[in-house]
């Protein structure tokens, strides 16, 4: 269930049939610096969108899941796959971030730009935690701070973590977290504007 604050799987499904891409073809660069270098294994993209993150994991090896709401994404995720002889590792999951139940015990999941209210993004994070033992959980948000002081992302405060709900977060949870703003370089027409996202690395 969504508040009526988050975008609908039908919002979405109609953002993604309006453009052939929605999002770059290149992972994030913070997934891209934090996590290609552990070892190949299985993961689980949540809200993997197009699956810009998930493709490149496979491109490595890895087994990937893309837990998405949007079956249009998926469609995307799928072709995409397919023309990029990756299908063996994909697999698609339609599916609540919050509810969803992984094919697959992952070492690894990744939750990008998931912009929801923060007591769904809490349950989406237990419900990834409650089936991933043992491995890395790492988030990428827009910033709270990046509604007033950075470029881009969603203009709805409730959508936008704070460093404070996250440790908070962590805090009850008894995790050990590195929960860290990054700057991220955006190319606009107007010049090259800085946005902030909020990181958060979970390892055990
Ligand atoms: C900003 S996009 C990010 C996509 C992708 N993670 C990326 O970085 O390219 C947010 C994605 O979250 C998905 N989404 C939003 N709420 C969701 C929910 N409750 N369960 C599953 N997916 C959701 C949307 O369909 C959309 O694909």
């Amino acid at each position: 269930m969504s508040s009526p604050i988050s975008q609908s799987a039908k919002d979405w499904d109609k953002r993604y049939s309006e453009a052939e891409s929605v999002w770059s073809l290149e992972p994030n660069q913070f997934v891209a610096a934090e996590l290609f270098e552990l070892p190949v294994g299985k993961m689980v993209d949540i809200a993997g969108g197009e699956g810009r993150n998930a493709l490149a994991f496979a491109n490595l090896g890895w087994k990937v899941e893309n837990v998405e709401f949007s079956a249009v994404a998926l469609e995307k995720f799928k072709a995409r796959a397919k023309a990029a002889g990756l299908s063996q590792l994909c697999s698609s999951n339609l599916s609540d971030a919050q509810s969803a139940k992984f094919a697959f015990q992952p070492s690894l999941v990744l939750i990008a730009y998931l912009q929801i209210p923060f007591a769904e993004l809490e349950k989406t994070l237990d419900n990834a935690l409650s089936q991933m033992p043992h491995g890395t959980l790492f988030g990428v948000f827009h910033a709270r701070r990046n509604l007033r002081e950075g470029f881009g992302g969603p203009q709805s405060i409730e959508v936008l973590p704070s460093v404070e709900q996250l440790c908070d977060w962590a805090e009850r949870k008894g995790l050990d977290a590195l929960i860290e703003e990054r700057f991220r370089e955006v190319k606009t027409p107007a010049g090259v504007r800085q946005a902030i996202d909020l990181t958060l690395k979970v390892s055990r």
